[in-house]
C-alpha cells in the first residue's frame, strides 16, 4: 500500500513543491495542508489538500487537520518549513504515528535549549544564556564577555541579530530589539562559517554536504553592498572540513535525530578550533538544496522524500563539484534598469555558469533583508576548489546591477 504521508505547507516556500513531486514520485500519498492555493502543477502531486485559514495558527491547524482526517489512516506528518517543524511534531503525537517528538524537535527549534544539549555530549558551543528582559541580557552579558551576539530565541534569516561590541551599542540594540520577547546572548565566534547539511535515517547520515559562507551569515545579511556568496565543497575529506563534520555527527547523537533532512551551522576559528552554531531538523533554505544538487548531479527532493517514507537513500553520494551560489544586490532603489559586466562574465565563464536567475531590467527590486535570493543569483561550478571560488567572486565583483 502506498504511505499516505500529511505534507504541511506544499504552496510555500518555493521548494516545498518539490518536495512535494518528490514523495508523489517515490509512490506516496500526499494530504497537503496549507494556507495558499495549489495551482495545477501542484494538484497533480497531491491526494488531497486542507486549505486552512492561517498555517501558523497552530491550534487552529491541528483542529483542523484532526477533524479532516477522521476514519483515515496516515502513515506520517512531515514539515520542511522552519516554523512547522513543531506543527508537524505535534500532529505525529496526536495520532501516534512514529517520527521526532515535540521535545525532540525542540532541540532543534530552540537555540538555548540546543546549545545545552550539544554542550551536555561534550561539544564545543558558544557561552550563551537565555534572555527574557534587558535586565537578563546585560547580566547575560557579565557571563559572556565582548563582542557578543545578540539574536532572537527562534530567530530565522538573521533577523533581529546584532553583534554589540560595548555597552553603548547595547543599549542601542535593546531599543530595537523590544519586540522580541526571548533572547539568546551568546559570545562571539570569529572564525571562518559553514554549515553542515545531511540527510538522516535514523539520525545516520546517508548523504552529507558542507558550505562555506563567504563572508559569514551575517554579515551577508547586513551590509547591502556585498555579494553573498556560498560555496558548496567538494572534498569533504580535507582536514579543514573533517571536524566540522564530526561536530555534525556528534549534535546529530546530542540532539536524538530522526529521519529528514538537517542544516546546521558551524565556525572554524583561526586556531583550527571548530565551533557548533545552531541547527535546524528541515533542509536548509536559499538555494541550498538547489546545490547540493548540482554538487552531485542528484536529485535530493526526491531523496528526502524517500527517506521520510521508505527510509532509504539510493543516490549516489559522489561529489563532483563545488557549487557557487552568488546573490546580487541593484545599486539603487525601485526597477532594475541595467545590469553591466554579464556579457563578459559569460563570455569568460559561461561554460560553468548553471543557472542565471538575475532580475532582468523592468523587474522591482526585492526587500534584500527579507530574502537571501536578493536581485537573482547566479549558480556556478567547477571541480576544483580555487577555480569555484575565483568564478564565484568575479560574479561578485564583475556584475553589477543598477536601479532606479
Ligand atoms: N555566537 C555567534 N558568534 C558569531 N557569529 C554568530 C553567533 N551567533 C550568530 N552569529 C551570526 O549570525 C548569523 C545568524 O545567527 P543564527 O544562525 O543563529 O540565526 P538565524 O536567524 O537562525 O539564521 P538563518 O536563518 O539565517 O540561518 C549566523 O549565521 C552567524 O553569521
Ligand atoms: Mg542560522
Amino acid at each position: 500500500m502506498a504511505p499516505r504521508v500529511v505534507f504541511l505547507s506544499p504552496t510555500y516556500p518555493p521548494e516545498m513543491r518539490q518536495f512535494t513531486r518528490g514523495l508523489a514520485e517515490v509512490g506516496a500519498e500526499v494530504l497537503g495542508v496549507g494556507d495558499g492555493r495549489p495551482d495545477a502543477e501542484l494538484r497533480r502531486y497531491l491526494t488531497d489538500y486542507l486549505q486552512v485559514p492561517s498555517i501558523m495558527q497552530e491550534d487552529d491547524v491541528i483542529a483542523r487537520v484532526h477533524a479532516w482526517l477522521r476514519g483515515r489512516q496516515v502513515d506520517q506528518v512531515q514539515a520542511n518549513w522552519e516554523p512547522l517543524v513543531i506543527t508537524a511534531a505535534k500532529l505525529r503525537e496526536r495520532f501516534g504515528l512514529p517520527g521526532m517528538s515535540v521535545d525532540t524537535v525542540r532541540g532543534f527549534r530552540d537555540k538555548q535549549l540546543m546549545k545545552e544539549r550539544v554542550a551536555a555530549a561534550g561539544l564545543r558551543v558558544p557561552r550563551s544564556q537565555r534572555a527574557h528582559t534587558a535586565a537578563d541580557v546585560w547580566k547575560a552579558i557579565e557571563h559572556t564577555g565582548f563582542p557578543a551576539i545578540v539574536k532572537p530565541i527562534s530567530g530565522a534569516g538573521s533577523a533581529d541579530t546584532y553583534k554589540v561590541g560595548s555597552a553603548e551599542e547595547l543599549t542601542q540594540v535593546l531599543s530595537r530589539m523590544q519586540h522580541v520577547t526571548e533572547a539568546s546572548v551568546e559570545e562571539f565566534i570569529d572564525g571562518e562559517e559553514y554549515t553542515y547539511d545531511a540527510v538522516c535515517i535514523d539520525g545516520v547520515p546517508a548523504y552529507e554536504n558542507v558550505t562555506r559562507y563567504l563572508p559569514n551569515a551575517l554579515e551577508m545579511r547586513s551590509q547591502e553592498w556585498v555579494s553573498p556568496v556560498m560555496l558548496s565543497v567538494r572534498d569533504l575529506s580535507q582536514p579543514h572540513i573533517t571536524g566540522g563534520i564530526e561536530l555534525g555527527h556528534g549534535v546529530l547523537r546530542a540532539l536524538g535525530m530522526g529521519d529528514g533532512m538537517v542544516h546546521m551551522e558551524w565556525f572554524r576559528k583561526a586556531d583550527g578550533e571548530v565551533v557548533f552554531g545552531e541547527i535546524a531538523c528541515r533542509p536548509g533554505g536559499a538555494c541550498i538544496v538547489d546545490q547540493i544538487n548540482y554538487t552531485s548531479d542528484i536529485d535530493i527532493f526526491r531523496e528526502w522524500a524517500r527517506v521520510a517514507t521508505w527510509r532509504s537513500f539510493e543516490a549516489p553520494r559522489e561529489r563532483k563539484y563545488n557549487v557557487g551560489v552568488i546573490f546580487k544586490r541593484a545599486l539603487g532603489h525601485g526597477t532594475i534598469t541595467n545590469i553591466v559586466g554579464l556579457r563578459d562574465y559569460l563570455a569568460r565563464y559561461g561554460a560553468h555558469v548553471v543557472e542565471d536567475n538575475l532580475l532582468r531590467p523592468g523587474t522591482p527590486r526585492r526587500d534584500w533583508k527579507s530574502t537571501l535570493l536578493s536581485d537573482g543569483y547566479l549558480v556556478v561550478r567547477h571541480p576544483d576548489w580555487d577555480t569555484a571560488k575565483e568564478i564565484s567572486f568575479a560574479a561578485a565583483t564583475d556584475i553589477k546591477m543598477y536601479a532606479s
